[in-house]
């Protein structure tokens, strides 16, 4: 296996003098390319904040990210690393134009990073989140329900190919078996595609479900990584052990 993401000191202050919040603290961790990665901690814990850094969303206080062995701190091409790079969020009627319909949406989205996609490539990325073309691609957002909406964002990300996947909370408002169910798209596209996927999420059940590794965050410091075995099995942080003991059937499952 091969790096294909890694971050150095990774911090993120918000505000100035009496105000400052330090949402992400000196955070370092490295991906490597086909692995399910999770980052898991509770609200507030600063799991929004790095994902927003990764994607080049958000400047970076200090620190440096690197992706395919590029310097990517500071982006000078965002469209080409979006390319690449893609994301679902937790809230997706917010990222939706009310008067696109999903067809016009998907295009659009495709068109901003000048992405060449076909017809066939739409439609697939489509029944990989359990929808069809004709289900959704005429209707307007307020149309479809929250956990459709949902699965088109992920459709939208899958359409590009990515290398890498970063899903922050991107099941929440899905009902259980639909969750387990695009737990499982996410790492079938792993295996089919070599795709890399970050996995962002307050649940450390659902953390544990589809991760090769976990990373834990308290407090904006990354304060637990390791294999998702050692992390159940063996979790060294007291605050991994608060989150586990939450999850009674997970951590009685050895
Ligand atoms: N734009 C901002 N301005 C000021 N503070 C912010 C900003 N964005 C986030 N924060 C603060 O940074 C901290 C981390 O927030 P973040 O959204 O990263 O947490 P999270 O782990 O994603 O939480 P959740 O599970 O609720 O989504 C919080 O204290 C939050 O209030
Ligand atoms: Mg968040």
């Amino acid at each position: 296996m091969s790096e294909i993401f890694a971050a150095k000191e990774l911090t993120k202050t918000f505000g100035h003098g009496k105000h400052v919040v330090e949402a992400v603290k000196q955070v370092s961790f490295s991906l490597q390319e086909r692995e399910v990665v999770t980052i898991v901690g509770e609200s507030g814990s600063g799991k929004s904040t790095l994902a927003r850094m990764v994607l080049g969303l958000l400047p970076i206080t200090s620190g440096q990210m690197t992706f395919q062995g590029q310097d990517v701190t500071h982006l000078k091409d965002r469209a080409a690393y979006w390319r690449d790079v893609q994301a679902v969020f937790q809230d997706p009627f917010s990222s939706f134009n009310q008067f696109f319909t999903v067809r016009r949406l998907l295009h659009r989205s495709l068109r901003l990073l000048h992405a060449d996609v076909g017809r066939e490539r739409l439609e697939e990325s489509l029944q990989y989140v359990g929808l069809t073309g004709p289900d959704v691609l005429d209707r307007y957002p307020h149309q479809l329900s929250g956990g459709q909406r949902q699965r088109i964002m992920i459709a939208r990300a899958l359409m590009l190919r990515p290398k890498l996947l970063v899903a922050d909370e991107a099941t929440s408002m899905l009902d259980a078996s639909l969750r387990v169910n695009i737990l499982n798209v996410l790492t079938d596209l792993r295996d089919e595609l070599g795709m890399t996927v970050l996995f962002i999420t307050h649940d450390i059940g659902q953390a544990c479900y589809v991760a090769d590794r976990v990373l834990v965050m308290e407090n904006g410091l990354m304060v637990e990584q390791g294999s998702t075995d050692d992390v159940i099995f063996n979790p060294q942080h007291e605050y991994t052990q608060r989150l586990l003991s939450d999850v009674p059937k997970l951590h009685q499952a050895s």
